[in-house]
Parts: C-alpha cells; sequence; structure tokens
C-alpha cells in the first residue's frame, strides 16, 4: 500500500509537470521535458496502472475504495487549478477546495490506508485522517510559499511557475488582500491577466510580482497559515500516541520537516 501510495504520487506529478509543461522535478529534467507530453502522459498511466494493481493485492475494498475516490480528487483538484487561469478575483474557499482534493486527499489517504490494513479503532483512524489532512494542507501552503522566496536549485523546480500558468495560490491571495486593489504588484498582476488571456508570457509582469509579493506581509502571513495546520496536525496526532512509539515519532518528524523545510 505504501508503495502504491508512492506510486500514485509520482505518477500524478509526471501528469502535473506535463500539464504545467515545467522542465525541472527535484533538480532533474522532467519526463515531458526529455520526451515530451505523449510519452509522459503515458509513463505516467503506466505508474499509476502499477500502482493500481498493488493496492488490489492487499484484497481490503475499504482501501481500494479509498485509493480510487483519491485519485478521482487528486484529477479533479488538478482540473479546478487549470480552471479559470489568470482569475485573480476567485475566492478563497475555492483555493482551499483545490488544496483539498490535489494534496490533502493523498496525506490523508496514505495516512488512512495504513491505520486500517492495521485494524485500528475507529477513532484512532479519524484521528489519523484529521492529521493527514492538516498535514497535506500545512505542506501545500509552504509549496506555495516556496513558489515566491525557494532558490530554484534547492527547491529543484522552477520558482515563480505558479503566477506564469495563472494559477492563484495563498500569498497572492493574501498580498490583493492587504493592498485592497492598489500597489505596484496588483499592476503586475493585471497585466498578467491582460497577456494570459492572449495567450502570451509575460516574464517581466511575473518578476514583478513575485518581488512585490515578496516585499510584502502576505509570505509571512502565509506562514502563519502554514503553522495553524501544523498545530491542528500536532493535536490529531497527540490524540493516537506519544514519543514512547518510534511510529509517532516518525510522523512527528515528518510533522515538524514539513513546516522548516525550504526544498
Ligand atoms: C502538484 O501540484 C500536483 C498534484 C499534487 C496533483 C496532480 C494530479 C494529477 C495531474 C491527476 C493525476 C492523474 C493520474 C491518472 C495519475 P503543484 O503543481 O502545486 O506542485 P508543484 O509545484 O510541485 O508542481
Ligand atoms: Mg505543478
Amino acid at each position: 500500500m505504501a508503495v502504491a501510495v508512492e506510486l500514485l504520487h509520482t505518477a500524478s506529478l509526471v501528469h502535473d509537470d506535463t500539464v504545467d509543461k515545467a522542465p525541472l522535478r527535484r533538480g532533474r529534467e522532467t519526463i515531458n521535458g526529455v520526451w515530451g507530453a505523449d510519452v509522459a502522459l503515458l509513463l505516467g498511466d503506466y505508474l499509476f496502472a502499477s500502482a493500481a494493481e498493488m493496492v488490489c493485492s492487499t484484497g481490503n475494498v475499504e482501501v481500494i475504495r479509498l485509493f480510487s475516490r483519491t485519485l478521482r480528487d487528486l484529477a479533479d483538484g488538478e482540473l479546478r487549478e487549470i480552471h479559470r487561469p489568470f482569475d485573480w478575483a476567485q475566492s478563497e474557499d475555492r483555493y482551499w477546495q483545490r488544496v483539498e482534493k490535489k494534496t490533502s486527499s493523498l496525506f490523508a489517504t496514505s495516512a488512512v490506508s495504513g491505520a486500517i490494513l492495521g485494524n485500528a479503532p475507529p477513532t484512532a483512524v479519524a484521528a489519523i485522517r484529521a492529521f493527514g489532512l492538516a498535514l497535506g494542507t500545512a505542506f501545500q501552503v509552504i509549496d506555495d510559499i516556496l513558489d515566491f522566496e525557494g532558490d530554484e536549485t534547492e527547491v529543484g523546480k522552477p520558482v515563480g511557475n505558479d503566477l506564469r500558468q495563472g494559477v492563484l495560490t495563498l500569498p497572492t491571495m493574501l498580498y490583493l488582500r492587504e493592498h485592497a486593489g492598489e500597489g505596484r504588484g496588483v499592476d503586475a498582476l493585471e497585466r498578467l491577466r491582460s497577456s494570459g488571456a492572449q495567450g502570451e508570457e509575460d516574464d517581466s509582469a511575473v518578476a514583478a510580482a513575485v518581488a512585490e509579493i515578496r516585499a510584502s506581509g502576505a509570505i509571512r502571513d502565509s506562514y502563519e497559515v502554514a503553522a495553524d495546520y501544523a498545530t491542528r496536525a500536532r493535536v490529531a496526532l497527540d490524540r493516537i500516541g506519544d514519543g514512547s512509539n518510534p511510529v509517532w515519532r516518525s510522523l512527528s518528524e515528518i510533522l515538524d520537516f514539513v513546516v522548516a523545510r525550504d526544498r
């Protein structure tokens, strides 16, 4: 099951890099970059099918159903992300919905399927699900922050890519909330919107918007939101054990890493 989750994750990134036309992942050239979109599409399918076969080998219908629903959620989240690009006015609810579908769902499934296969009691399954959801959300918020302030060689993927693709994430939303429609960043976002509507890329507008958002309070505020989700994950984790259990300690370390990471 653990390998299946990892393979599903890898398959979804191969497809995501194809959708994003991303050249770099984990510091290496992407499949779509080296062999093109058609190979990447089929290779992603191949990885996904291998994952599905492994999940079936658990013989547990509950985790097979959970896995299938998660795949649907990932695709749903990704579809929502590419729908209406450059729409900076979309609601914060839509952002949180996207995060839950495309990221938190997989973290939750990873955690819950282990609990189900380990015959954990329903209260522990509920707590580990809450842990996975909150951890996944904190992870995605940090990912969205690193797209603004990460170093490309550290992060291992291009920065500024979300704005370039027209994807609205938390730092931009908080910037727009703080600047109430005025400022150089707002102008740059407007330039991006009009060039994006014509299918053109405007690198100087991306650079200007990234610089303004980085210099604003939006990054600090986004970190606070991530910390809030990490606290929720910590509360859920504390409901299922303590430091005397080595598995619990691993989960606790993952949580600390997710909020402290710079790559
Ligand atoms: C990365 O997000 C993308 C995801 C978490 C999910 C992508 C899901 C799909 C493409 C559907 C998968 C379907 C099959 C059949 C496997 P991001 O773009 O925010 O992260 P990044 O900055 O690392 O690219
Ligand atoms: Mg991507």
